[in-house]
């Protein structure tokens, strides 16, 4: 069981880690669990970094698509390699410029970009971009669902809307959705949101005004139907393709579509691209879009997590997997029908 006490060797050699050397057949089919890791960084500690001992990660499906991408992403990511983003944990070292009030023992949470020593190892080298304390009244467990679902949630909504402004979600249950709609509500705006109807009430919970139910319902006619309403559209799924091409049926004139989700492939970066660059009449949209990565930002990390511990926000949590099942974990995020998030606690 993972206990929140700081790491009782705070000067370790290596560690233990979750690792890659070949994603064939699928990243879960290639992981391998090891006790002789190298650790994130040769010491010493880089003067910026913040080692933290990871009590909990969350997973997201580019923890297994970037890895996937083959060899572009080796170019990048050398293996082997540790899979993993999202954590929480407690801090282990210091580095001696980094500038904050954390001390050895204080629990954090955040993300770290992906690089060969990913959250599934038993330390992660944070920056201080990427991390933030947990307040008081928030969980280890909860804060590690943070760091990519809601922080590109709150990045695809808040510089976007005001309150009074209306919304639409298009996958409300998944990881980003449920941080999306709550998100969008703490900022007062109203929330169309779609999702099947199995997880129609969760999304009605977590504060979605109108559901669309995308097993059943043309999504793209049911906005047209509602005339130019909104001001934002976050798209975490990619699907229907033609909803930016018919976008200004529903979003307002100076209305704004962000996407972030999609599958990789060049049928859909070439779709991806033809929305940036194409004028509408040879299949571009005429509403703004843009494709946002998420961008590490210790103050998003820190709004989010007060939210939380005010009780506005919450971490929805489909499974808590053991450490040993990581593999598992993974089979079940890549079906795709995750509500909310997966958790993986660390037994230290
Ligand atoms: N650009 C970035 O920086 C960035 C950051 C984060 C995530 N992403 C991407 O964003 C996407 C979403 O991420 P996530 O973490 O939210 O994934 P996720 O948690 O795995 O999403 C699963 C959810 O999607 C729902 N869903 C599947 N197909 C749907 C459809 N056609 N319409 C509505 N809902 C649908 C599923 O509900 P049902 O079971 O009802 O189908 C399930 O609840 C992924 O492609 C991810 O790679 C990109």
């Amino acid at each position: 069981m993972s206990n929140d006490t700081p790491s009782s060797n705070p000067h370790p050699q290596a560690m233990r880690a979750w690792v890659y050397t070949s994603t064939r057949g699928g990243i879960e089919k290639n992981l391998q669990l090891t006790n002789d890791a190298p650790l994130p960084f040769h010491p010493p500690l880089p003067n910026d970094a913040i080692l933290v001992k990871v009590h909990y990660s969350s997973l997201n499906p580019a923890d297994y698509k970037f890895p996937e991408l083959g060899l572009a992403m080796r170019a990048l990511v050398p293996t082997p390699a540790s899979p993993g983003m999202d954590f929480s944990g407690v801090v282990a070292q210091l580095g001696d410029a980094v500038n904050s009030n954390f001390r050895i023992g204080d629990k954090v949470f955040g993300r770290i970009a992906p690089n060969r020593h990913g959250t599934l190892g038993e330390y992660v080298s944070a920056r201080l971009d990427g991390c933030a304390a947990v307040p008081a009244g928030l969980s280890l467990k909860d804060a590690s669902c943070i760091g990519t679902a809601a922080q590109t949630a709150y990045q695809c909504i808040a510089p976007n809307v005001k309150p009074g402004d209306k919304i639409f979600v298009n996958g409300g249950s998944g990881g980003t959705g449920t941080f999306g709609i709550q998100i969008a509500k703490a900022l007062g705006c109203h929330v169309t949101a779609t999702c099947s109807a199995k997880n129609a009430e969760l999304c009605r919970s977590l504060g979605a005004d109108e559901i669309i139910d995308y097993t059943t319902e043309n999504v793209s006619q049911v906005l047209k139907a509602k005339g130019q309403v909104y001001q934002l559209v976050v798209d975490n799924v990619g699907t229907p393709t033609d909803l930016h091409r018919v976008a200004d049926h529903f979003l307002l004139p100076d209305g704004k579509f962000v996407q972030i989700g999609g599958e990789f492939s060049v049928a859909n970066v070439t779709t991806v691209l033809s929305r940036q660059f194409l004028p509408s009449f040879l299949g571009g949209g005429k509403r703004k879009w843009q494709y946002l990565i998420t961008n590490n930002t210790h103050a998003d990390l820190e709004q989010i997590a007060k939210w939380m511990s005010e009780g506005k926000v919450k971490a929805v949590i489909d499974e808590v997997f053991q450490y040993e099942d990581v593999p598992k974990a993974f089979e079940k995020l890549r079906k795709g029908r995750t509500k909310g998030k997966i958790v993986i606690e660390s037994s230290t």
